[in-house]
Formats: C-alpha cells, sequence, structure tokens
C-alpha cells in the first residue's frame, strides 16, 4: 500500500509514524486503524477547493461516527450530516455545533423532527411532501418554525453500483422535480415551514463528474425559477458521493498509483465544475461528503488463523469476517488486502480466497486474489477501511465489535475498546418466566390457572 499516511517502513506498514503490527500487539486483532493527518488532509483539501465560495462542508456521519473522527472535523469548521437522532447526538456530543447540521433521510421520526428542531439545527432535508406535513404539525405544536430544503430527484444516474445510487426517478429518494416545483408556487406559506433551499444526493463513490455536472444543472434551474417567482430560497445542498480510488497498492492492478493524488485531482475538477455553475447565482451551499473524507484514511488489519487448500483452490482464514467489514458481501467491493510485513520484492503472487470465520460463504473478503506468501499468524491490512466499515459492523455469530484506534503522527489513542462480552450478553434480558427457579410443567400449569382467574 503506497499513500501518502500507510506506507512500509523498514518493511513494515505503518500509519503515519506507528507500525501497525506494533499496534496488534497493544489491542489485537482485528482493529481498526485511522490516520488523523489522513482525514485532516482530506477535509483540508477539500475545503482549499471550495474556497471563497460561501460553503458549510458537512460531514456525512454515516461513513465514519466515531467521536473522535468527528471531532477531528468539526477543529477544522466542519459541520454534520445526520441521518438519525442517534447521528444528531453524536455530532452534538463531539462539538459540532448545531447551525452546522443538516438532517436528512427519507424516514424521520417525529420524534427525530423534535429533537432537530429542539436542536436549533440548520436544515432539514425533506424528502417527501409528507415528511413536510408532519414536520410542520411537530414545529407548530413546539410553536417554532422548521428550516427545510427540499431534496430533489433530478432523475440522474450516477453510474455507481445499484445499491448506493439514489437519483434515479425510480429510487426512494427525494421528490419528483415537476412535483415540488408545483407544490411550492402553489404553497407560499406553510405554517411551522421556512422552505430555506433545495438538496440533491445523487448516489454514493461516484467516479464521474458528469452525473452530478446534469444534476446540479436540473437543482440549479429549478432554484432559479422559483426565486424568479418571488420563493425566499437561499440555500443550494449539493449532497456527497465523490468516489475514491479502492485500488492503489504495489498489489493492485494499477500498481503503486497515488490514490491521495487521484481523490485530490477528482475534487478539484467537482470544485471548479460547481464554481462553474453557481457563478452569479444569489444563494448558499452546503456540501455532505463523507467517504472522500474517511475512506483511505483507514485500513482493517487481521490475523491469519489458518491457510488451507480445498482441492484447487487455497483459502487465506482470518480472524475478520464480514461482521467487522460487510462491504465486500453486501456490495462486492473490492478492498485491497496488504501484508503487514513488505514481501520480498519480486515475491511471486498466488491467488487465493481470503475468507472469515462466519458460518456462511458469503463471509469472503476475496476471491482469487493473487497475494504474495501468507503464512498462519501473519498479519494483513484491508485498505481503505475507514468509511462504511466500522459503522456497518454487528455482533453476528456473536463475535464483539472490534477496537477502533487512532493515529497521530508517532502516537495513537484508542478511540474505541473492543466491545467485551460482558457488555454483549449483558444487553440480553430473560422474561420472567425464564428467570424464575421453577419451571416445571406443573408450574406453568398452576401459573395459567392463576391468569385465568
Ligand atoms: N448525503 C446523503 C443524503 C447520503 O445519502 C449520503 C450517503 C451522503 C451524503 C454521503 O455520501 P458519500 O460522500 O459518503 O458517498 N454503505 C455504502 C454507501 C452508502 C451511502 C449512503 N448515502 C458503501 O459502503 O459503499
Amino acid at each position: 500500500m503506497s499513500n501518502r499516511y500507510f506506507s512500509y517502513r523498514d518493511g513494515r506498514l505503518q500509519a503515519s509514524g506507528v507500525p501497525l503490527d506494533a499496534l496488534a500487539e497493544a489491542v489485537g486483532t482485528p482493529f481498526y486503524c485511522y490516520d488523523a493527518d489522513a482525514l485532516e488532509h482530506s477535509y483540508s483539501h477539500f475545503a482549499t477547493a471550495l474556497s471563497g465560495l460561501p460553503a458549510t462542508i458537512c460531514y456525512a456521519l454515516k461513513a465514519n461516527s466515531n467521536q473522535a473522527v468527528i471531532a477531528t472535523f468539526a477543529r477544522l469548521g466542519a459541520g454534520a450530516d445526520v441521518v438519525s437522532e442517534g447521528e444528531l447526538r453524536r455530532a452534538l456530543t463531539a462539538g459540532v455545533p448545531a447551525r452546522k447540521i443538516v438532517f436528512a433521510g427519507v424516514g424521520k421520526t417525529p420524534r427525530e423532527l423534535a429533537a432537530g428542531l429542539d436542536a436549533g439545527i440548520l436544515q432539514f432535508n425533506v424528502e417527501s411532501l409528507s415528511e413536510l406535513k408532519r414536520l410542520a404539525e411537530v414545529a407548530t405544536a413546539r410553536g417554532t418554525t422548521a428550516p427545510v430544503a427540499l431534496r430533489v430527484n433530478p432523475d440522474v444516474d450516477a453510474g455507481t453500483h445499484a445499491k448506493i445510487t439514489t437519483g434515479r426517478a425510480d429510487s426512494k429518494f427525494g421528490i419528483d422535480a415537476a412535483e415540488a416545483r408545483a407544490f411550492l408556487l402553489a404553497n407560499r406559506e406553510i405554517p411551522g415551514i421556512r422552505i430555506e433551499g433545495l438538496a440533491v444526493h445523487i448516489g454514493s463513490q461516484l467516479t464521474d463528474i458528469q452525473p452530478y455536472r446534469l444534476a446540479f444543472e436540473r437543482l440549479i434551474a429549478l432554484y432559479r425559477e422559483l426565486k424568479t417567482a418571488g420563493l425566499p430560497l437561499k440555500r443550494l445542498d449539493f449532497g456527497g458521493g465523490i468516489g475514491i480510488s479502492y485500488r492503489h497498492g504495489p498489489l493492485s492492478e494499477n500498481g503503486a498509483g497515488e490514490e491521495v493524488g487521484e481523490a485530490d485531482a477528482r475534487v478539484t475538477a467537482y470544485a471548479e465544475m460547481v464554481r462553474g455553475l453557481v457563478q452569479g447565482l444569489d444563494a448558499d451551499f452546503v456540501f455532505e461528503p463523507g467517504r472522500l473524507l474517511v475512506g483511505n484514511a483507514g485500513v482493517l488489519v487481521t490475523r491469519v488463523l489458518y491457510v488451507k487448500d480445498n482441492g484447487p483452490r487455497r483459502f487465506v482464514i482470518v480472524d475478520a469476517a464480514m461482521n467487522d467489514l460487510i462491504r465486500p458481501t453486501l456490495y462486492d467491493a473490492w478492498h485491497e488486502i496488504v501484508p503487514l510485513t513488505q514481501p520480498a520484492a519480486g515475491a511471486a503472487l498466488r491467488p487465493v480466497d481470503v475468507v472469515g470465520p462466519i458460518c456462511e460463504s458469503s463471509d469472503t473478503f476475496a476471491r482469487e486474489r493473487p497475494l504474495p506468501p501468507v503464512a498462519e499468524g501473519d498479519l494483513l491490512a484491508f485498505s481503505s477501511a475507514g468509511a462504511y466499515s466500522f459503522v456497518m459492523a454487528s455482533t453476528y455469530n456473536s463475535r464483539p465489535l472490534a477496537p477502533e484506534v487512532l493515529v497521530r503522527g508517532d502516537r495513537y489513542a484508542v478511540v474505541r475498546p473492543r466491545m467485551d462480552y460482558e457488555t454483549m450478553i449483558g444487553q440480553d434480558r430473560l422474561p420472567d418466566w425464564l428467570a424464575g427457579q421453577d419451571d416445571s410443567p406443573r408450574q406453568r400449569k398452576a401459573g395459567r390457572a392463576r391468569g385465568a382467574a
């Protein structure tokens, strides 16, 4: 792996100044490791690319919602894009000012709407007219007014994985543009609601700028039209979705490509495109990047438990599983797999299947992946695991959640310890009919008789 933040030094893979094998000794495997310099770099590069525009960068917490990650961005001036009361609370707890928080999502509950209102957030991105009605009720009942951006569905195909594309007319997201237009023109005053802007988000892991251009042009045309018709709009939310490179290391098809540089170039092109489109527009802007800011700032480190040959296939069984990192299972996502000890120059690559211990075949990280020789006990890293990785983890097979470590220079901190078994099991409760001492059939019968009396 060769990016600026995770690279070999003296034959050992490091996060900035910390060898990952030393972290494995300290916290055990599997574990997630993030690099603070990488987080700061990606944020600063994005902010610099947009500098001069009246923009709020609302980090999409869903990509990685560890307090330490959010706080790193908050200190740099970031806002937050949240999609649940849990994320709202995480953002506020990490120090994101409420006036920099946008609340998105197709299914906000009345309680969540109330929580956003009470916190005093920047805006609700409303995704249906039914939600708008509900928000109006909740706001009116609280004697307040809700700031709203209507999320418009621009009917643009982002050309990304079907499970993460959101801007087509057949997706569940947003309001049909013509319907939004007709509604807003016909309903200038809505008690409890202040329509302040329009929002769009067409999907995630976009590597092409063109779908953005198309979607933004449509959004801006609608914005201009509504403003000309006298609506007091003032904000455009361009969503997130800028893709990162998942193939960048010495073992990838692209060779030792520089993924940091690649993402930087994409950001620069994106920002230039936005600048061109918004020239002379009376609006301020919200951006909701998630993956771009965290994706390549993290790795998942795992240890090889067993190597076995089944007929023609060689299986490398590691101690991380689909419960830790589900992207390969869910999206056929490709994560580079890199040994923590640098392979000898010219080491022969052999295709292997890298799998986890979970009892289903879908617990497979990679099939027929060419890897240098791998032995039991070796440590491997899955790269690009800063986004949608730990946050999508579960305790399936009763495997406790892995710890998260943040490195800064030559220091590190465990920013979430490994879940212990007591915590995991202790969440369960026995119902009273199982908690009692005597649950003989005779007792059950007596209980039923009592209940019937
Ligand atoms: N804004 C909205 C309204 C979104 O729905 C999303 C992501 C974002 C912003 C941030 O998108 P980003 O900049 O991170 O692409 N679990 C999937 C990705 C799901 C993305 C959902 N929405 C994955 O692992 O690829």
